[in-house]
């Protein structure tokens, strides 16, 4: 293997030795099959190619301190699968399954797993896609799931560093009563055009508004959003963003060190009020904002003043972290260690 240079790690894809894969055929799931080829052979009338039929997921395995690997959530992750093969109509695999898919595919590529002192991971990528040929729009009939893991390294820019963002109101991600909720790839590629705009632009990553009113904060491109003002711990409630477990663990590490917690509807001009925010994902963890600025409307909203990243962010940045990799207790049972 080339020497991987931890450290320095960006968000990307690095081959490693093997992926696991489950079949489903005749109504049911089948044994798991460990694999080393990166490649799908597949009939090209599959409906994940022409329908969408595709799911997937991310969560994170950390090498601690002490040497053991820990998987962050990963039955919350399970659980937002199902709920997606439930809103795109694909069979569900079971908690169970998918915790023996996920410690499979970490323990055969063990060598990967950054060490802790870099403060990288493995990220852990599940798929699952509708593989039989459909010309009519219908749900397949047979499907595959496959995970692959790769070491990564931050997905913004410098890490735990303030960065600006923007509002593209002239794209949507997805409709109120859409996909929004699902983490499926037809989202992504919603959101391709919008995500060009805002690099194009400098900015780190794309703001949505909610598609009906143009009123509301709704999410970044791959994140979560959330403001901190007045000890309080804010965070949009929307029919069209994706549930982030990440989000779901800071609202309760926030409620643990004596914040109140909000999760409601946050109207643009609150931006102004926030004494700190941050996009918060499995690939961002908390990537501080710097500011975020309307260009359509000529508004900015700049929230770090001193372009660092705040007290709260922080502390919540340290204790998740900390969390991850076993250096703080995990006394909410978010863990699985890897034996
Ligand atoms: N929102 C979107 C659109 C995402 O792609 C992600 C990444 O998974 C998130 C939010 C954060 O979710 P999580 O914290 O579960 O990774
Ligand atoms: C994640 O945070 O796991 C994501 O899925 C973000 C992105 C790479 C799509």
């Amino acid at each position: 293997m080339k020497e991987i240079d931890w450290a320095n790690l960006s968000f990307g894809y690095i081959k490693t030795d093997y992926n696991v894969r489950i079949y489903y055929r005749n109504e049911q799931w089948g044994e798991l099959e460990v694999c080393s080829e990166e490649t799908i052979p597949m009939h090209m009338a599959a409906t994940c190619l022409h329908y969408g039929q595709e799911a997937f997921e991310g969560l994170k395995a950390f090498r601690g301190k002490d040497g053991k690997v820990r998987i962050f959530r990963l039955e919350e992750n399970a659980a937002r699968l199902q709920s997606t093969c439930r809103g795109i109509l694909m069979p569900e695999l079971s908690t169970e399954r998918f915790r023996e898919a996920v410690l499979k595919a970490v323990k055969l590529n063990e060598r990967f797993i950054p060490p802790y002192e870099s403060g990288a991971s493995l990220y852990i990528r599940p798929l699952l896609i509708g593989t039989s040929a459909q010309v009519g729009v219908h749900p397949a009939t047979e499907y595959l799931f496959v995970i692959f893991v790769t070491p990564v390294g931050p997905y913004f820019r410098g890490g735990f560093a303030t960065n600006p963002y923007v509002i593209i109101r002239e794209f949507d991600r997805a409709a109120p009563l859409g996909t929004g909720i699902y983490k499926v790839g037809g989202n992504y590629a919603a959101s391709l055009r919008a995500n060009k705009k805002a690099h194009d632009l400098g900015y780190s990553s794309e703001f949505y508004l909610d598609a009906k009113e143009k009123k509301y904060i709704d999410e970044c491109g791959a994140a979560n959003f959330f403001g901190i003002r007045n000890n309080t711990y804010i965070t949009p409630k929307s029919t069209s963003i994706l549930p982030s477990i990440t989000n779901k663990s800071l609202m309760q590490l926030a409620e643990d060190m004596g914040l109140k917690v909000e999760r409601r509807p946050v109207p643009e001009e609150e931006l102004n009020l926030f004494e700190e925010a941050g996009a918060c994902g499995t690939a961002a963890v908390i990537s501080p904002i710097e500011r975020i600025d309307d260009v359509e409307s000529g508004k900015s909203y700049v929230i770090a003043k001193d372009g660092k990243p705040g007290p709260v962010c922080t502390k919540l940045y340290n204790k998740l972290r900390g969390i991850q990799y076993g250096d703080e207790p995990d006394t909410h049972g978010w863990v699985t260690i890897v034996e």
